[in-house]
């Protein structure tokens, strides 16, 4: 089709609250990514103990914003508007696998088709991109507890590790000071596993990263709708109505 006889027409997917959840997901996970990076180097960096836990401190104030920003959203695709709702950002439900056929099947035949929310490959990345922010979520906020003893457990692990439940304000990051060596390591250990996901789900997120942009990238150019855009503006567009537009 010749391009300039195309008659574009904008359709508006995306509300307020998923463009503000992408901008807010996206910036806080760049800033916990980055002081991510320099925790897992600290040793080769040469960062002193008080460097390491104001990293770690700061790595968890940026860690809560993502945290109340992706449990928002997590209800938001349950009473959000239309397409900010699990059934057209996940790969579930009626529709999901005729789309995807469609899809397929158009590809095949190297003709357009075009959805207004995510195509059914994007719904996949949708929900692994989902399922690892989460886990780093709950693994982080463990972390917050057991490694600089803040919020939302850091309280109850202080006491934990205690010698002496009346000093507990003692407990203080990187110090021996009212320490039970016991407890102590109790809490290592419970801490390990939880240690090495966050790690591995980092490794397996930026990886995700990576394919979520190509796959917007490679969109983009072969659709042309506007998608980067529509993350701020709300709309798309589309020469023809998309197949799941009402
Ligand atoms: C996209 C989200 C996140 C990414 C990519 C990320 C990345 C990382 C990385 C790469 C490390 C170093 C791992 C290591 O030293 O083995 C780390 C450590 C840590 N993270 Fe996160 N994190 C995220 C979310 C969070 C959240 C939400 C919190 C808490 C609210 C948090 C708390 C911590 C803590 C306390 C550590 C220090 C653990 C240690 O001693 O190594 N993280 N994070």
């Amino acid at each position: 089709m010749d391009a300039e006889n195309v008659s574009l027409k904008e359709y508006p997917v995306w509300d307020a609250g998923v463009r503000i959840f992408h901008w807010v997901n996206l910036l806080s996970v760049l800033g916990l990514v980055a002081i991510g990076v320099v925790i897992l180097n600290a040793k080769a960096l040469g960062v002193s103990t008080e460097g390491k836990i104001l990293l770690k401190t700061w790595h968890v104030y940026f860690g809560y914003i993502f945290v109340i920003n992706l449990a928002w959203r997590l209800v938001w695709a349950f009473i959000g508007s239309q397409y900010a709702r699990w059934k057209y950002i996940v790969p579930f439900g009626a529709d999901y696998k005729a789309h995807m056929c469609q899809m397929l099947a158009a590809r095949k035949q190297k003709k357009n088709i075009y959805f207004l929310a995510h195509n059914p490959l994007a719904r996949l990345m949708v929900l692994l991109l989902f399922v690892l922010l989460t886990i780093q979520g709950v693994t982080g906020l463990v972390l917050a507890g057991t490694d600089v003893y803040m919020p939302p457990f850091g309280q109850a692990i202080a006491e934990w590790v205690s010698e002496d439940k009346a000093k507990v304000d003692d407990v203080k990051p990187y110090s021996k000071e009212n320490i039970n060596e016991a407890s102590y390591k109790e809490m290592r250990a419970l801490r390990k596993p939880i240690v090495e996901t966050h790690e591995i789900v980092f490794y397996l997120l930026v990886l995700a990263i990576v394919l979520h942009i190509a796959g917007v990238v490679v969109s983009e150019i072969r659709e042309r709708n506007g998608i980067v855009s529509a993350m701020v503006t709300g709309k798309k567009v589309f020469p023809e109505k998309p197949v799941d537009c009402d």
